[in-house]
């Protein structure tokens, strides 16, 4: 018999975590799987450059519904998923529904299907960074809190669940979705337009993103950690490909940055052609840090915790914190090429999609 799962996707980096799971769903259904899909788009990244150009460079098909929610406050975000969700499960209810990450439209799409009684898969589940001021940390909590199958990317995201309580025969250590996408995509990342304008060359030059609220809100914090980036560049260029919400921030500061050079936001393939060829990283993303780590691409996190603490023991991360002291004296280190190498992390192999859907075949 085959059953028709939920597969939720709003913001960017649910758009590389969804395409492996929607591949592997679409190779065992052409071999007679019993398992199908309605892909959702909350609408929560709407740009063309966060979203569209995600869809068409990972071979990840048209939504069969766009719920075109927009921005707003947490709350509004938050209660525009749910009220528009709800009528399309209220109509067709699906065996499942399966969301990844942890960002507020994970979260909103839980709540209404287990409320619906529709099983809940979370992919990524079990993380925890401690933090409760990062809205991440609070959707993490409430999604692993009303989730059936748990689909986790380590082995310590287990060992949080099993902590809070969860039975080990509901949780299933499958690898990270995120890296099918960077391994299957390696053959094709292709250098970005500004490549040769910028004359940037194979590790020559540092990447810089930033958009948490801790680091680009406030006009003084964002300045200073641009200005120690800046001058701990010594003269290398750094691209800084802007986040919308960074752009508003950064359109206010009026002070001088010599190396830094601001673009917009980058596809998949040119923004992981320029991670893979830098010199390092420096980032407030979770994301990015798995990925240098499975490039070997020294990164800086500017960040007071970590939700992916395999990426400092095991890959290339290192936490910093969000004072610029710190920035500077990292900086010097990987400049001076006195960065560990890092390593793999367990099953980060690029078969977690494959193993999932084995798994949901059985469970659904
Ligand atoms: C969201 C996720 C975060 C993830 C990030 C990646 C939550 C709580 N946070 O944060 O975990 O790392 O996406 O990008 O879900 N905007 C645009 N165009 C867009 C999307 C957003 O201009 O396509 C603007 C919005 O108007 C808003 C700002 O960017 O002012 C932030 O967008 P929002 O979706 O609220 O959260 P992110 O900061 O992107």
């Amino acid at each position: 018999m085959s059953a028709t799962i939920d597969i939720i996707a709003g913001a960017r980096p649910n758009f590389v975590k969804i395409a492996p799971i929607i591949a592997a769903i679409k190779a065992r259904s052409a071999a007679g799987g019993p398992l199908n899909f309605r892909l959702i788009h909350t609408g929560q990244h709407y740009d063309r450059q966060m979203s569209a150009v995600f869809f068409s460079q990972l071979g990840i098909p048209d939504p069969d519904h766009n719920l075109e929610v927009g921005s707003g406050t947490q709350a509004e975000q938050t209660a525009a998923i749910m009220t528009r969700y709800e009528k399309l499960v209220l109509a067709v209810p699906p065996a499942c529904t399966l969301v990844v990450g942890d960002v507020t439209s994970t979260m909103a799409t839980a709540i209404v299907a287990q409320k619906l009684g529709v099983p809940v898969a979370h992919v990524e589940a079990g993380i925890r960074s401690g933090d409760w001021t990062m809205p991440e940390e609070i959707n993490r909590l409430l999604t692993d809190a009303i989730t059936n199958w748990f689909f986790t990317t380590s082995v310590g995201a287990g060992a949080n669940l099993r902590q809070s309580g969860v039975e080990a025969a509901r949780i299933f250590f499958v690898g990270n979705t995120m890296i099918d996408t960077l391994l299957a995509s390696m053959d094709r990342l292709q250098p970005p337009d500004f490549w040769q304008t910028h004359q940037l060359a194979p590790k020559n030059y540092l990447v810089t993103t930033l958009h948490r609220p801790a680091n680009v809100d406030e006009e003084g914090q964002f300045f200073s950690l641009l200005k120690t980036i800046d001058r701990g560049a010594q003269g290398l260029p750094v691209i800084f490909p802007v986040h919308p919400r960074t752009k508003k921030t950064l359109d206010k500061i009026a002070g001088q940055l010599n190396s830094i050079k601001f673009v917009g936001p980058l596809a998949y393939l040119e923004f992981n052609y320029l991670v893979k060829n830098a010199k390092a990283v420096i980032t407030d993303s979770g994301g990015i840090t798995e990925e240098a780590t499975v490039m070997g691409v020294p990164c800086l996190t500017l960040r007071d915790s970590t939700e992916r603490p395999e990426t400092v023991t095991i890959g290339t991360n290192e936490i910093l914190g969000t004072d610029p002291a710190n920035l500077a004296g990292a900086l010097e280190r990987v400049l001076a090429g006195k960065w560990k190498k890092g390593g793999i992390p367990d099953k980060w192999d690029g078969q977690a999609g494959t193993r999932i859907v084995a798994h949901l075949e059985r469970l659904v």
